[in-house]
């Protein structure tokens, strides 16, 4: 990647000069099955740019709940595009709405009623990053996409993760963006890519979407650079694999150890526990990296981690068990 990175042909990206930029932009853009794609720095940007084209100040917008454009990324739907968010409850599995909340969320969307919201939006997110990387199939995707039609609202998929998503469903990526008018993807996280992501959907709106990016700070002079680095990083998709693999020997692993963990479906376990600050700080102590949020740890697996890392890790845990640091083995002893 960094020799490609080293040698990429490169130009005026802000002015459609880069010839990497460009080949990764219709490279992406096929995989999703969308006829345009823009790179962003950010995932985060990609979101931001979809939703301030989607929505007019004041519109509702539909989410499921703990979405990355609901929870994580300082409310921009809101300050920035404008809109009113509403989340969707998972009551058809982890991070998934069923399609009776959807139908009684959209109620009445394509009247204009005197005192309430216009919906204009749906926001999915294949994976769901905080219900634990949980995958959306694709006939609960279609389903959920043609009420959202039906009621006239535009659907927006933060496919950040779609790759997981598609090696995980055995799928390709574009059989779980059907229906979507816009669709952000990242080329960084699990694919490995240092720096980048993209928002996808129809020419016309690609090329609004190439404004706004610029009207954020988004626009990069010679992005082949960039592009170069994720051009390999998408050939990496089907070692996603491999991740998932790590992630399920870990769960199981943890699950062993007495840990109360979530079966992984893609890259990332969940774990519950009850002192979460000081199973961290145990955490730290190992070496052991994770996150924590909601009274749970998340371990995510990545190129960088191998099984043999998911094994240390193991191990690392036992023996703090062993030695009671973790007592009882999901729950770091207090003083
Ligand atoms: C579902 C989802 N969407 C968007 C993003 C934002 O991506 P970035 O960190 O590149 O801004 C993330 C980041 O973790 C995510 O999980």
């Amino acid at each position: 990647m960094r020799a490609a990175m080293a040698s990429a042909k490169v130009g005026d990206n802000v002015l459609e000069h880069d010839p990497t930029m460009r080949e990764l932009e219709e490279r992406v853009a096929e995989l999703l099955g969308k006829p345009a794609a823009l790179w962003t720095p950010s995932g985060t940007m990609a979101n931001v740019i979809a939703l301030s084209l989607h929505l007019q100040r004041g519109d509702r917008y539909l989410a499921t709940d703990g979405a990355h454009v609901l929870t994580d990324e300082q409310g921009s739907g809101a300050w920035l595009a404008g809109g009113m968010p509403h989340a969707l409850p998972w009551d058809a599995g982890p991070g998934r709405p069923s399609v009776a909340t959807l139908t009684r969320a959209v109620e009445g969307a394509g009247d204009v009623p005197y005192y309430g919201l216009r919906t204009r939006l749906l926001c999915l997110e294949n994976t769901h990053t905080n219900a634990g990387g949980a995958v959306v199939p694709p006939h609960e995707h279609a389903q959920l996409v043609a009420v959202a039609q039906e009621a006239g609202l535009a659907v927006h998929l933060d496919g950040a993760r779609v790759w997981n998503a598609s090696v995980a469903l055995g799928v390709p990526p574009a059989a779980l963006t059907v229906g979507t008018d816009t669709v952000t993807a990242c080329l960084s996280k699990g694919l490995g890519a240092p720096v980048g992501s993209v928002v996808a959907g129809s020419e016309e709106f690609v090329k609004r979407a190439r404004r706004m990016r610029q009207m954020l700070g988004g626009g990069v002079r010679q992005g082949g650079v960039l592009a170069a680095a994720a051009l390999c990083a998408l050939d990496n998709i089907d070692a996603l694999a491999m991740d998932h693999a790590n992630a399920r020997r870990l769960a199981t692993g943890l699950a062993e150890l007495g840990w109360e963990v979530d079966e992984p479906q893609t890259n990332i376990v969940l774990a519950r526990v009850s002192d979460v600050p000081n199973t961290m700080k145990v955490l730290t102590e190992l070496g052991i990296l994770a996150l924590s949020g909601g009274g749970r740890i998340r371990f995510v697996t990545h190129r960088d981690v191998s099984e043999s890392d998911i094994d240390t890790v193991l191990e690392r845990l036992a023996d703090a068990s062993h030695r009671r640091v973790l007592h009882p083995p999901h729950t770091a002893q207090a003083g």
